[in-house]
């Protein structure tokens, strides 16, 4: 089946094809330019329209992008913890409810009592949340199992939802994220140790979270050497509330990405920059957790491949919508409209290792696609509006907005 999508006012392409990633200071390169795009089974074949296809997109008015790309939520959890968050706003810092049993522990709590059918259920609909927001693509992480049949299970959660979502997700196994009770940092990790095989027939990248209620940099070290030596990416949390310094240790072990960076160090910015390692920026965890402002222009300057996304989890932030977090980045940080959109397509695809299928608009990768009804500028500009009319997963239409269906015509 061929699809043509004509007449765009813009299409999101980037300079040069095959790019593992662009460091965001060179975001300006890319193009929002009126054109098309043809599909042919369920892969781009031609950055032009067709007269020859048997079906139409009428995109006029419209931007066209590639999939969204969300590479870091804490799908799939259980339930939410709307009662923490009228305990923040009204001044509870997170670090005490966390001690106090809420947090991550209480998550980790309503997950072991909650059946696999329920959340699984809980995690369909919010991927459907998320395919009508534009995102064709997200990654699913463990961490509220506390346990090893716990984090296992989640794993294994994490496969079948694969299994029943329209998207691309990919699985990390953050198997250290709260010290679960009876253990200290250091016999958790053994116990992580000896879990990690079976983990890995799931994940494809390991995670950690580094804070002074969580783990340390001796924890990173050895997450940092678990994954290289079974040959998949580190993540890790770092820098989020407590400046830690996790940096130079992370980039010893090439981490893919660090996530929040909210209270980096300055004289980590540079090393950051310089590196391969992504700065995975989190403004909705921010805002809603009144926490600093990540330097998301120093590391820009500096050279950073810089990335947004949601960090959709039922404590920091319940929010899985990539524009409101585009929005939400580009008013906080300072962000040009390319360098947000490239933030949640390329540069996200390359944290979850995908960047050679997705990503970005360029011939022979999946036609994982994006229709606005407006130009990408009014993303951010119209924030809280959803300005997705239809969202294209392999060249299928998965979501067609009521008012745009009139856009698609079979031949
Ligand atoms: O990315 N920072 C640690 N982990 C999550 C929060 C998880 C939770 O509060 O349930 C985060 O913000
Ligand atoms: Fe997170």
């Amino acid at each position: 089946m061929t699809i043509s999508f004509d007449n765009a006012a813009q299409v999101m392409t980037p300079p040069e094809p095959g790019l593992r990633y662009l460091r965001s200071h060179r975001a300006n390169e890319i193009a929002l330019e009126p054109g098309g795009v043809t599909v042919e089974h369920g892969r781009i074949a031609a950055v032009e329209p067709t007269t020859d296809a048997d079906i139409h997109v009428d995109a006029a008015g419209c931007a066209l992008l590639p999939g969204l790309v969300d590479c870091h939520t804490h799908l799939p959890f259980a339930g939410w913890r709307a009662n923490e968050y009228e305990q923040k706003v009204m001044g509870v810092p997170y670090e005490e409810i966390a001690r106090a049993g809420g947090g991550i522990r209480s998550s980790a709590r309503a997950l072991r009592e909650t059946a696999d059918e329920t959340v699984l259920a809980q995690a369909q609909e919010l991927a459907g949340e998320m395919l009508r927001s534009g995102t064709t693509t997200f990654e699913c992480k463990s961490g509220y199992g506390l346990s090893t049949p716990g984090e296992l299970r989640s794993l294994q959660l994490a496969t079948e939802l694969s299994q029943i979502v329209s998207q691309v997700t990919t699985r990390t196994a953050l198997l250290a994220h709260a010290v679960p009770d009876g253990y200290t940092t250091a016999t958790w990790m053994d116990e992580v140790e000896q879990m990690l095989p079976e983990a890995l027939e799931h994940a494809k990248a390991l995670d950690i979270f580094v804070e002074s209620i969580a783990f340390g940099l001796d924890d990173l070290d050895r997450m940092g050497a678990l994954a290289t030596n079974n040959g998949v990416n580190l993540r890790a949390h770092v820098e989020q509330f407590t400046t830690m310094r996790s940096i130079a240790v992370a980039l010893k072990h090439d981490a893919r990405s660090l996530d929040h960076l909210s209270a980096i160090h300055p004289d980590d910015i540079a090393p950051l920059g310089a590196s391969d390692t992504a700065a995975v920026l989190l403004p909705g965890a921010e805002f809603m957790g009144a926490e600093a402002t990540a330097p998301a222009r120093d590391l820009i300057d500096a050279g950073a491949i810089v990335v947004l996304a949601t960090d959709g989890n039922p404590g920091t932030s319940p929010i899985f919508s990539l524009p409101l977090i585009v929005g939400l980045g580009v008013r906080r940080y300072g962000l040009s409209t390319r360098e947000a959109l490239l933030a949640v397509t390329l540069n996200a695809a390359y944290v979850l290792d995908l960047h050679g299928e997705l990503g970005s608009i360029e011939l022979d990768k999946r036609a994982d696609l994006v229709l606005l009804d407006c130009p990408a500028e009014h993303i951010a500009y119209r924030l809280g509006r959803n300005p997705v009319a239809a969202t294209f997963v392999g060249g299928e239409p998965a979501y067609v907005r009521p008012d745009a269906a009139w856009r698609i015509a079979e031949k």
